[in-house]
């Protein structure tokens, strides 16, 4: 029987690999007293639905669509958290609720060796996981453009980070404008790609798609998306997003275990259930 548990929670959850990647680091690990598992808790009795993980002895979670935002009432943001506005990873020990997506997002670049700082990157979307990535690319040194469907969200996006974590200069473009801005580096942050709508991509198929320049699409189902093959077909270099998923997971496991987890396994075990489900 398992004596430390973590795991997730959501609404819906059961769609999570996060289960699969954690148990499967365990297992490599002998860390055979270690269990994560999956709680769905709906919006409506969020505050209530914390109490059973907490009172049942979990060491942390992790926290996923939609409880991002109102779980930010129920924990200690630290900065990272409340610059992004967001919470998915909490350590019950401390109390403490922080973000590892632009960590595990800069984690991946880095070991895709992609450079980040004074490069220009240009951010695809203006939602939850743009505004985390917008926050770590500035502070990596990037200068930092958006384009998004919804302008204003976009605009309301870059006004946040400047009140949240004093990040200025950050541009809002249209896509027309960002073909020919001169950016090395494109991270997609929409959901457009996202199985099973893998004919469409967040690069309109009439504006001219930049020669050369690196894609890293944060959509990792499927594997190689409409946008990165738009990206090899113009001679660039395109990275899906299976090692954000991996790498920012591995953030929170080495938190709640103090142990280093193997990412090789972990990316592993997310590309067999990706392949189990034709997703992958
Ligand atoms: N790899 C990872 O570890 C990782 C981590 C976090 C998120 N993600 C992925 O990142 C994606 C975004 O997540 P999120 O939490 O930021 O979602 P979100 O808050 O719902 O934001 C969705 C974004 O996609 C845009 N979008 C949606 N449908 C569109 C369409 N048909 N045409 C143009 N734009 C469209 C939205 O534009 P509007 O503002 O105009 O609606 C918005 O910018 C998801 O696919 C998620 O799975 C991956």
């Amino acid at each position: 029987m398992a004596q430390k548990r973590v795991g997730v929670i959501g609404f819906p959850v059961e769609h999570s690999l996060s289960p699969i990647m954690h148990n499967a680091a365990f297992v490599a690990l002998g860390m055979n007293d270690w269990l994560y598992d999956a709680m769905s808790i709906p919006p409506d009795i969020l505050r209530l639905g914390l109490r059973e993980p907490r009172q049942h002895g979990y060491i942390g979670i992790n926290v996923t669509v939609p409880h991002k935002e109102a779980i930010m009432n129920f924990v200690r943001p630290d900065d990272t958290a409340k610059a992004i506005g967001a919470v998915n990873t909490v350590d019950f020990r401390t109390g403490i609720g922080t973000n590892t997506d632009a960590a595990g997002l800069l984690n991946d670049l880095a070991a895709n060796d992609v450079k980040i700082a004074a490069a220009r990157v240009l951010v695809l979307g203006a939602g939850g996981a743009a505004r985390a990535a917008v926050y770590g690319l500035a502070r990596a040194g990037a200068t930092v453009a958006i384009v998004n469907r919804t302008m204003k969200r976009a605009r309301r996006l870059v006004e946040q980070l400047q009140a949240t974590a004093g990040i200025g200069g950050v541009q809002v473009m249209t896509l027309d404008a960002a073909a020919s801005w001169g950016m090395s580096v494109i991270v997609n942050c929409t959901s457009v790609g996202l199985h099973p709508q893998i004919t469409q991509s967040p690069w309109l198929f009439g504006v001219p798609f930049p020669a050369g320049v690196t894609v890293y699409d944060m959509v990792y189902r499927p594997a190689n998306t409409a946008l990165m093959q738009q990206c090899v077909a113009h001679g660039g270099r395109a990275i899906g997003g299976l090692g954000m998923l991996a790498r920012q997971g591995a953030i929170a496991f080495e938190l709640w275990t103090g142990v280093e987890p193997p990412i090789e396994v972990m990316m592993a075990a997310l590309h067999a259930a990706l392949e189990s489900k034709g997703e992958g």
